[in-house]
Parts: C-alpha cells; structure tokens; sequence
C-alpha cells in the first residue's frame, strides 16, 4: 500500500470559511473524507500547520519513508527557503499542489522556492489538484 501524506500550510485549516470565491467552500476535512474514499489503496495522512519551522519538522519526519508528499505550502510557497531546503534535503518526491491558478493571481505568487525541487507542479484546480497529485503517485 502507498503511503502518502497531504501537508498543508497556513491559513489553510480555514478552508470553507476563506475566501470561498477563490478556495471554494468545502472544509478540508470533508474533502479529505472524499480522498480517502476515492483512493482505498493509498494510506493517506494529512498535516496542517500554521507555523512554517512546524512544516520542516514534518516534512523531516515523513521524508524518509513515504512514498510521497504532497505539499501546498500556501504563503510558505512564495517565501520559505526553509521549505525549499527541507525538500531537496529528503528522499522522498513531493508534490507541489495549490489549490488557486497562482500564476493567474498577483505576482509574488509567481514565485516559489518549492517548485525547483518538486517532482511536479499541479496548480489551479480547486480541490481536485489534491486528487491529480495523489494519482501521479499511483
Ligand atoms: C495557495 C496559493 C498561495 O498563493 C496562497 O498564499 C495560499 C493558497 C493555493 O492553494 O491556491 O494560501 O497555496
């Protein structure tokens, strides 16, 4: 069984409630009852955090022995070497994953320290660029 885990950012346990014109109006725990529903063959964790050294520690934590991680490191994106560096520093693939079209959106989301070192990239999808980067895994 593939084991992968979801890891978001900040501001990103507000979903449903954030901004729903852009990030839709389903919570994550919801969707993240349909993922694991769509996708019985995955061991399938989820993390969130606010707090960007909290991240790291994660992504340190599972780098090691998932098979894969799936990052939408929200405003951490646009900012953190930190996150940048922790990725090229583990074995294992990560997944870049927003939920919004970032390149669509104003320019400082153009730019992200996670992209150079992600497998792949999947942006502008809604809720369902989660479902495209478990896939690629599979
Ligand atoms: C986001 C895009 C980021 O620019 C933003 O800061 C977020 C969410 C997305 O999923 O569309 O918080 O990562």
């Amino acid at each position: 069984m593939k084991k992968l885990i979801i890891i978001n950012g900040p501001n990103l346990n507000l979903l449903g409630r954030r901004e729903p014109e852009i990030y839709g109006s389903q919570t994550f725990a919801n969707y993240l009852e349909v993922l694991r529903k769509k996708f019985p063959q995955v061991e399938l964790e989820y993390y969130q955090s606010n707090i960007e050294g909290e991240l790291i520690d994660k992504i340190q934590e599972v780098g090691f022995s998932y098979d894969g991680i799936i990052l939408n490191a929200a405003a951490y994106t646009h900012t953190s070497i930190g996150i940048g560096d922790a990725i090229k520093a583990i074995s294992s693939a990560v997944v870049e994953v927003h939920i919004s079209n970032t390149f669509s959106r104003e320019e400082f989301r153009h730019q992200s320290y996670i992209s150079p070192n992600a497998k792949g990239v999947i942006l502008g999808f809604g809720l369902l660029s989660y479902d495209l980067a478990i896939e690629s895994f599979l």
